[in-house]
């Protein structure tokens, strides 16, 4: 195709649960306990209202970010997160293809939509939104957040913020590094119990 215009490109957000105190999961997150201790606490916003234990799928504001996450095209997931979560058997949501930055791909890769990029965030983001199209890409992971805020990759950020105070754990923005990075509020929806906020990233 020649003089057409590039097709739409979706954005990358990154998307996780906060305490108030600023952490993603309490102490000693690891497979067995992936948010660490009292950390489920985090995803309780997926409960809210929800009867039905297969769709995970809460009620009322938190719903309608549920659902905004589940319409994402393509998933990037730090290293750590995805082998905590026992890789999701090759499947986040939909089958949709799953990126994910290293410097130690495994020898063996069962899961054919399971990408793992070593030449760096900013590739790895660039496949991530390749195959995502139009549609957004999803983000996980605190350290992998922060790779993609250096490099400026980054396009927003969905949090869920939680009224609880951790205390101890993992902090998302932990030993960022102080340049200078500016967000814009652009979202604020507040469910039971859950203040979900929406940032775009200046770049
Ligand atoms: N509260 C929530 O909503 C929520 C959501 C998701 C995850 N979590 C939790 O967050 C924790 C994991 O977060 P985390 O910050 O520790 O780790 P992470 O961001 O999930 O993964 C970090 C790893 O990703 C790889 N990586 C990231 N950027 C890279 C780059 N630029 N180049 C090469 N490799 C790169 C590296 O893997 P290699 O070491 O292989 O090189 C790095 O060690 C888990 O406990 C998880 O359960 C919480």
């Amino acid at each position: 195709m020649t003089g057409g215009k590039e097709p739409p490109m979706g954005k990358i957000v990154l998307d996780m649960s906060m305490s108030l105190d600023g952490f993603i999961t309490g102490p000693e997150d690891d497979e067995s306990n992936g948010l660490g201790v009292d950390g489920e606490r985090l995803h309780a916003w997926l409960a809210e209202g929800n009867d039905d234990p297969q769709t995970y799928r809460p009620s009322g504001p938190s719903g309608d970010i549920f659902d905004e996450l589940m319409a994402t095209g393509a998933v990037l997931v730090g290293r750590r997160t995805f082998d905590i979560a026992g890789r999701w058997n090759g499947d986040h949501h939909d089958g949709v293809p799953i990126f994910v930055p290293t410097h130690r791909p495994p020898a063996d890769n069962p899961f054919e939509r399971v990408h793992y990029v070593t030449e760096g965030i900013a590739e790895c983001v660039r496949q991530a939104k390749a195959a995502a199209g139009d549609r957004d890409v999803m983000l996980h992971g605190a350290y992998t957040a922060q790779e993609a805020l250096k490099a400026g990759v980054l396009d927003g950020i969905e949090l869920q913020l939680r009224p609880v105070l951790l205390g101890q754990g993992r902090r998302l923005f932990d030993g960022l590094s102080p340049e200078h990075i500016e967000l814009e509020l652009v979202r604020t929806l507040e469910a039971q119990g859950t203040l979900h906020l929406r940032y775009d990233v200046r770049h």
